[in-house]
Order: C-alpha cells, then sequence, then structure tokens
C-alpha cells in the first residue's frame, strides 16, 4: 500500500518536473482538483484525443464527429434527468466535520478486501513458481473465494439500496461494515443526503432576467439534441454513429487521485444510434471494440478489466466500465452503456420536435435505441502516463527514469542531438530539425553530456534519439537510440524519417 502511495506521489511530481501536468492557477495555492496541462501534457493530451478520434470516426465510415457547445438551452438538462438525479450520496462525519460520497467509502472498503485477494495470489506465487496457475488458483482457493463472496455480497446491497433511493440502509451498511472516517477514525456518520454535481452559471448581464445555465456535465447531450440535424445532413442511415470529444464539468465532492477525479475535465464519447432489438448485439460489439483498443497501446493485457453495473443510470438497460489497473488499484476508465431510446424520447417530449429515424425499408419511423462509449481524456491520460513510467535496473547496476510512452503518442517523437557544441555539429543538427519538424514533433538539445541528455530524453518520454558527429560530416550518417532497448544504429540522415514513421504508424499501432 504504502508502495503504491509513493509510486503515486512519483508519478505526479514526474508530471510536474517533465511539463505535463501543473496544478491550477498555482501561484495562488492551486484550486482543488482542477489542473492545466503542460508543454508535453498537451501534446501527449492531444495525440491520445487523435488516437481516438481516427479509430471511431476516421475508421468507421458510418460515424462522424461533431463538437456542441459547452453550455446548453436548460431543458436539456431536466429532459436528460440530470436536474433531477445527477446526484452523489453524501455523508459526512460529525467529529471530523469531513464529507464523502457514501458509495466510495464503501467501494474502498471493498478495495481493501480486494488487496488481501492480491496478498494471497502474490504468496502462492512465490509459493509455486512458474507452475503456478493465477487463474485456477483464484476459483479454487476458499480464502480468495471467501474474499470474493464478501465484496459482492457488498457492492450488491449497495446497488440494490442506492437504486431504491433506500439511503437509510447505505448507511446502516456503512456502520455494519465498521467503516471509519479515514482521516479521523471516528464512526460517527450523519445522515445521507443526495448532492446534485452540475455547475450553475448565469446567461445574461442583468441578474433579475438572466437565465439560469449548467456547464454541462456530460458532452453526450449535446450528440443527442443534434440527432437530426446530423442524420439528415450526413444521410446518416441507421446503425450510425455520432463522436465527439470536449470538456465537462461537475462538482465532485471527493475530488482526489490527481487528474482520475476531476471538476473540469475532457470526454470522448460516442453515441450509436441502432434499431430497437439490435441494442444487446451492439452493447456487446462495442465492448468488444473498445477493450481492444485500449490493448492496442500495449500497456498490457492484464491492466484491463470489465466490471458490469449492479446499479443502473436511470437511463440504461446495460452497463459496463472498462477498468484499469491505476497506481491505487482498478478503478473506472471508461463506461458502456446501452441507453435504450431515453435521451431522444426525452429530448422529443421537452423539445416537441422529432427525433426520429425514417426507415424506408419499413416505410415506418422509430425512435431509435443507443449505445454509448465514453471515455475521460484524463483518466486515460494518467493510466498510459502511470504505466509509463518506470525506474528501470539496468544490466551495469545503475538504474534510469525512463517515460515507457507509446511511441504514437509520445509528445517529442525525436531528439536531435549535436555530440559537441563545435566543429559545425549544432549547425547541421539544426538543419536535420528543420528539415524532420515538417513531419514529426522534434527537439534539439545540446546541454550536457550525450548520456546525460539521453536519460533526460528517456524521462522525457522521447522515444527516439539520434546524435549528430564528426562522421555525420563525412558520411551524412547518425547514430540513432530506441528509448526502450537504449539499442543504438547507425544509420543515414535520410533513413531517420522513414524509420521513425513506421513505428508511429496508426495502421500498425491499431492493427497491435
Ligand atoms: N455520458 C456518460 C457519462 O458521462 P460517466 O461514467 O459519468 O458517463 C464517463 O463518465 C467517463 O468520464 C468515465 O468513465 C471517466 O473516464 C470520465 N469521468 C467522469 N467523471 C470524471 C471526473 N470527475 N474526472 C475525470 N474523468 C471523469
Amino acid at each position: 500500500m504504502a508502495k503504491q502511495e509513493d509510486f503515486f506521489k512519483k508519478v505526479i511530481s514526474h508530471a510536474k518536473e517533465y511539463g505535463y501536468i501543473f496544478q491550477s492557477s498555482e501561484i495562488y495555492d492551486g484550486l482543488s482538483a482542477v489542473y492545466d496541462y503542460a508543454q508535453n501534457g498537451v501534446e501527449l493530451k492531444k495525440n491520445i484525443r487523435n488516437y481516438w478520434w481516427k479509430a471511431m470516426v476516421q475508421l468507421n465510415d458510418n460515424i462522424v464527429g461533431i463538437d456542441a457547445a459547452i453550455l446548453m438551452h436548460p431543458k436539456t438538462w431536466k429532459a436528460s434527468g440530470h436536474v433531477d438525479a445527477f446526484n452523489d450520496p453524501l455523508i459526512d462525519n460529525k467529529d471530523s466535520k469531513k464529507r464523502y460520497r457514501a458509495d466510495v467509502l464503501i467501494e474502498d472498503y471493498c478495495l481493501k478486501i480486494e488487496k488481501k485477494i492480491t496478498k494471497e495470489v502474490a504468496k502462492a506465487q512465490k509459493r509455486f513458481g512458474e507452475s503456478f496457475d493465477k487463474a485456477e488458483f483464484i476459483s479454487t482457493n476458499q480464502r480468495v473465494l471467501g474474499y470474493q463472496e464478501k465484496i459482492d455480497a457488498i457492492l450488491s446491497r449497495m446497488g440494490k439500496s442506492l437504486e431504491n433511493e433506500d439511503l437509510a440502509d447505505v448507511k446502516l451498511l456503512i456502520e455494519e461494515l465498521g467503516i471509519a472516517d479515514p482521516l479521523s477514525g471516528s464512526k460517527n456518520w450523519t445522515d445521507i443526503k443526495q448532492f446534485n454535481l452540475m455547475f450553475g452559471t448565469k446567461l445574461g448581464a442583468d441578474e433579475a432576467t438572466a437565465t439560469d445555465l449548467y456547464l454541462r456535465p456530460e458532452t453526450a447531450q449535446g450528440i443527442f439534441v443534434n440527432f437530426a440535424n446530423v442524420q439528415k445532413t450526413g444521410r446518416m442511415k441507421i446503425p450510425f454513429g455520432i463522436a465527439q470529444t470536449g470538456k465537462a464539468f461537475r462538482n465532485e465532492i471527493v475530488a482526489r487521485q490527481f487528474i482520475f477525479r476531476m471538476r473540469e475535465f475532457e470526454q470522448m464519447e460516442m453515441q450509436f444510434f441502432v434499431k430497437p432489438g439490435d441494442d444487446q448485439i451492439w452493447y456487446e460489439k462495442w465492448k468488444e471494440n473498445r477493450i481492444n483498443w485500449h490493448k492496442s497501446l500495449g500497456l498490457g493485457e492484464e491492466k484491463y478489466r470489465f466490471h458490469d453495473h449492479e446499479k443502473l443510470a436511470h437511463y440504461a438497460n446495460a452497463a459496463t466500465d472498462i477498468e484499469f489497473d491505476f497506481p491505487f488499484g482498478f478503478k473506472e476508465l471508461e463506461g458502456i452503456h446501452s441507453r435504450t431510446d431515453f435521451d431522444l424520447k426525452a429530448h422529443q417530449e421537452h423539445s416537441g420536435k422529432k427525433l426520429q429515424f425514417f426507415d424506408h425499408t419499413t416505410n415506418s419511423s422509430y425512435v431509435p435505441y443507443v449505445v454509448e462509449t465514453s471515455v475521460g481524456l484524463d483518466r486515460l491520460f494518467l493510466a498510459i502516463f502511470s504505466t509509463a513510467l518506470e525506474n528501470e535496473e539496468l544490466e551495469d547496476g545503475s538504474s534510469r527514469i525512463v517515460l515507457k510512452l507509446p511511441s504514437i503518442l509520445a509528445p517529442t517523437k525525436i531528439a536531435i542531438l549535436p555530440l559537441l557544441k563545435k566543429d559545425g555539429l549544432p549547425e547541421l543538427a539544426t538543419k536535420i530539425v528543420d528539415d524532420l519538424k515538417f513531419d514529426f514533433q522534434v527537439t534539439y538539445d545540446e546541454k550536457d553530456a550525450i548520456g546525460r541528455r539521453y536519460r533526460r530524453q528517456d524521462a522525457n518520454g522521447t522515444p527516439f534519439c539520434v546524435t549528430v558527429d564528426h562522421q555525420t560530416l563525412e558520411d551524412k550518417t547518425v547514430t540513432i537510440r530506441y528509448r526502450d532497448s537504449m539499442k543504438q544504429e547507425r544509420i543515414s540522415i535520410s533513413e531517420i524519417s522513414s524509420i521513425v514513421a513506421k513505428e508511429i504508424s496508426f495502421k500498425k499501432w491499431i492493427n497491435n
């Protein structure tokens, strides 16, 4: 546990030190759960967004993208159910005066039990060595089965009670489990109350006549209200999808764990409109499609798992999370929801406008069902960044800090390094930069010894270093060094571009 926490602290400090993420308004001591993306962070974030956009929009001829406004007509949020039901169950500790999400307290309790399972597995692995079969152990070991049963029973009861709005039972569960305030250790809890997460704002200069608006808590509604516009102008036929990426805002009460849970964050969402009755088939297809997309990044298959929802949101008839093994354990990375016709029907009722699809084959109209895929860009950033960060022990007994970002996502692709700051090497290196920068994000670095510069680029996540030396002046060859293997090769200057392009080819990565 302490090891995990230490590592997570390292992730946060590395993100700052190498210009990935800063606390928002840091000079004023920061704003809680709001972060700024720095010079490298903005590039990594943009590359992740592009990787998603290409896979969703460019590769699917039946998916198109939009960019709807953050501010929407206030009726949108009444229709979507957010005004009435976008709540978190909050509980206060009477002694510490601290406020918590009741469901998070219970989930954290379960996480502790899960850690016991992990410990049992690690112990057994050590005992049995090579012959250890993890899957079999988990499904047969009595102690592990007991822990898992306990987790399932707790989460199932919580899910049912939340679904039935039985907040008294959720409180009872907290008391029965003996859950204490993580800070003070006190078990003196208030009753649980619902708290709406939307940020309000006003449109108009005059207080008295201004319209109350909300900052959107999800990007999805911008897609639903544009359904008919896109369908008609794009002459889209069911099944088809609309994708968008953009900011969303939630007044999160338990905002912690760095960029995992923020108050201002970015979502990448796709709503896939299908014929009623086909929804479960598409739900399964999108589950598979999305987990494969995640796995294509090469962070490790064991890092992902599905978690089907016990408590379904007010709009869903099936829902699952793709969970990722973050430095603080498995947590939701992406949601896949079968949203039925809830949203389009609700917007139809509230707007009085038809949101239907006319099927020429049957000469009839219907309100399509929707399968949604929704991933948090910041959360994905954290998943990728934290998995990439390694303190690697080297064969010679030394170690290096390396950020093994998937090369297709790395902010800087190539660092061009003149071996010395003289003899025309900087000039030649600059020429190479000027040539490559049209196609790649390239950096130039001439400060410090070459070994230190390699280490700096390793820690920065740059997949390729190219060193220009005296031989380059004679035969136009350079040394290319690969970040992950640290292998070095002599190649001609004209080969740099094709080597890098091949390594960061979208086709290669997505078909991984
Ligand atoms: N349109 C459906 C929807 O918004 P959600 O499960 O509430 O569903 C989808 O959010 C994804 O957005 C989550 O899986 C997560 O990755 C991301 N997300 C949600 N709240 C977030 C927050 N406060 N900070 C960062 N990411 C968040």
